[in-house]
């Protein structure tokens, strides 16, 4: 693979500056700067912070991707960017960066889908993604199931959250619980001490009714509904005096997200006849979640694949995997002007 196109990829789609160097299916280089210590008294990311912080990480995270690949940008043949969906000013920082790099070196640019890239980088770690997968992306933007016959062409929602990301909601438990953000980690950690049954939280859109073939939203996700029932018990609990048994709640509502993410993902892989499912995003580096689908998937017949927990959250590495598989399948690169949309539909892998 020495002699494969060397791909950079940008990602400033949300709090995470990541620059990554790609050759082929080889990472060279994945730098990452995170602005999250900058959120965390917000309890949520601020997209003018975030935006603030990717202007002033750009360069240096550039140079130190450069720098760990042993690469000059003379020696980079393409240049892959988060064009969407994101936080818009956020998004503009990268798009921009990517664009005067592209113009300045006078190499293609490929403005990609981030939801795509999130896909793509598993070709990173386990080689080519079998054509079709099935993906099951979950981060505190986005909850989907995507049917992909074809990363770099044709990406089909089957499924997306109604009202919470997945990792919205293991957020706002985690603040209810008075545990820091991103609360994701910390209610993985908490929740190995606790009963996963102690309390049965609601599994949304999972009734009889809402999982019939024919049922508008049975790929669909609602994770609100257990937020508001998570939040309501604790408080129930506080007035009556008792202690909040912190350990239980976290089990117990990691729990119903990973019974609903892995019975939906495995359901639209069979009706689909997808034998292979890919994990995304930075709730695929929860360890019940991994050990769930990995189980759930056996028992069904599917092989899974989950990228390392670094490569599930936003990097660049992930842009750049994408940007090489469009440049080794001949995809015609994004025009100079094209615009950084902070809702581009899953449906489009090339701005
Ligand atoms: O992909 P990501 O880094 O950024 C985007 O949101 O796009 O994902 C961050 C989310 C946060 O909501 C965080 O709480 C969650 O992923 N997360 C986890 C774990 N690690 C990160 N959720 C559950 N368990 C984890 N171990
Ligand atoms: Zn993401």
């Amino acid at each position: 693979m020495t002699d494969a196109p060397l791909v950079l990829g940008i990602e400033t789609s949300c709090d995470e500056t990541g620059v990554g160097l790609v050759r082929g299916t080889t990472l060279l280089a994945d730098a990452v700067a995170s602005s999250v210590d900058e959120h965390e008294r917000f309890g949520g990311v601020v997209p003018e912070v975030a935006s603030r912080a990717h202007l002033e990480a750009m360069v240096p995270t550039l140079e130190r991707a450069c720098a760990v690949a042993g690469v000059r940008l003379d020696d980079v043949d393409a240049i892959a960017v988060t064009a969407g969906p994101g936080l818009a000013g956020a998004l503009l920082v990268g798009d921009a960066a990517a664009k005067a790099l592209a113009l300045a070196l006078g190499k293609p640019l490929y403005g990609v889908n981030h939801l795509a890239a999130h896909v793509a980088v598993d070709q990173l770690e386990h080689g080519a993604l079998p054509e079709p997968s099935l993906a099951l992306l979950v981060s505190g933007g986005h909850s989907s199931l995507l049917l992909v016959p074809d990363v770099t062409a044709d990406v089909r929602p089957l499924g997306q959250t109604l009202d919470d990301a997945a990792g919205e909601a293991f957020d706002k438990v985690a603040r209810v619980l008075g545990l820091p953000f991103p609360g994701g980690p910390h209610i993985d950690r908490v929740a190995r001490e606790g009963a996963r049954d102690a309390i049965d939280f609601p599994r949304g859109l999972s009734g009889p009714r809402e999982s019939a073939p024919d049922a508008e939203h049975r790929f669909d996700f609602s994770f609100s509904g257990l937020k508001t029932a998570v939040a309501r018990w604790v408080e129930e609990r506080e007035r009556a005096g008792a202690q909040v048994p912190v350990a239980d709640v976290a089990a117990s509502f990691q729990e119903a997200v990973v019974d609903v993410l892995t019975a939906k993902a495995v359901r639209a892989a069979r009706e689909h006849g997808v034998r292979d499912v890919v994990l995304g995003g930075g709730v695929a580096a929860n360890s019940r979640l991994r050990v769930v689908a990995e189980e759930r998937c056996a028992a069904a017949g599917l092989r899974l694949r989950v990228p390392r927990p670094g490569l599930c959250t936003d990097n660049g590495a992930m842009v750049a995997a994408l940007g090489a598989e469009l440049v080794a399948r001949g995809r015609l690169p994004s025009s100079l002007d094209h615009p950084a949309d902070s809702a581009m539909p899953v449906t489009q892998v090339l701005a």
